[in-house]
């Protein structure tokens, strides 16, 4: 199913990054707030556990997280959201796969892949900027699957309706956030308005 995470402060960051004018430090910034903000809202449902914590007025009845969150960046542009949420979540445990799109036939390559141990139960958050064709997306939630992972989500920033349409068909049972649903892709598989080049605009590299 499709999330689409309208919020006044993530819409505003996100128009930051869209502009063509902001700096790699900006754009870096941004991103990693963004998913921070989007884990909080996307991890409202995570299991919990009753725990009594003994506090200096005497004992607390309260919760707390019963599961492992495993984080998923797609490298390279995944790594820039993993920070944020860290930041929030510092038990995250993170793998990392290594894809790439092939800039001629749009087929993603694998490069990478590492994961901890525990992917059978715990939630799993893979994390990539962009959902353009969905092809890459489609790749990694077939690894984790690989790897045991039955409680997928998907997190991106910004998707194209051809990726999510490719996700849904291939991996229906797989939640998909997104900060913003945009109008296309264009003739070379780049979200249209989009921002671009997420892997070049958070590392420099153009
Ligand atoms: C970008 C992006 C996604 C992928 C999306 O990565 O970060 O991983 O393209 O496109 P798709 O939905 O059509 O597969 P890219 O392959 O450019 O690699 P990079 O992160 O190393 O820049
Ligand atoms: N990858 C990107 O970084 N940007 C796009 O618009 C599409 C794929």
């Amino acid at each position: 199913m499709l999330h689409v995470l309208e919020h006044p402060l993530i819409t505003h960051k996100l128009a930051i990054m869209r502009s063509k004018d902001t700096s790699t430090k900006d754009f870096r910034q941004n991103l990693d707030e963004i998913a921070g903000l989007m884990a909080y809202e996307i991890t409202r449902d995570v299991p919990t556990r009753d725990v009594v914590v003994e506090t200096p007025m005497g004992d607390c009845h309260t919760k707390t997280l019963a599961t492992d969150i495993v984080l998923v960046p797609i490298l390279r542009a995944g790594l820039g959201m993993v920070n944020g949420i860290c930041d929030l979540v510092p038990t995250v445990k993170v793998a990392h796969i290594g894809l790439y799109r092939d800039e001629e036939t749009l087929e993603p390559h694998e490069y990478f892949a590492k994961y901890p141990k525990c992917m059978d139960d715990a939630v799993v958050m893979i994390v990539d900027p962009m959902l353009a064709t969905g092809g890459s997306a489609n790749a990694a939630i077939t690894m984790v699957k690989r790897q045991g992972a039955k409680n997928i989500r998907l997190v991106c920033l910004v998707g194209a309706p051809e990726g999510v349409k490719a996700v849904e068909a291939q991996h229906p049972d797989v939640d998909i956030y997104l900060a913003a649903l945009d109008d296309k892709l264009n003739e070379k598989g780049y979200i249209v308005p989009g921002l671009g080049d997420a892997g070049d605009r958070i590392f420099g590299t153009k």
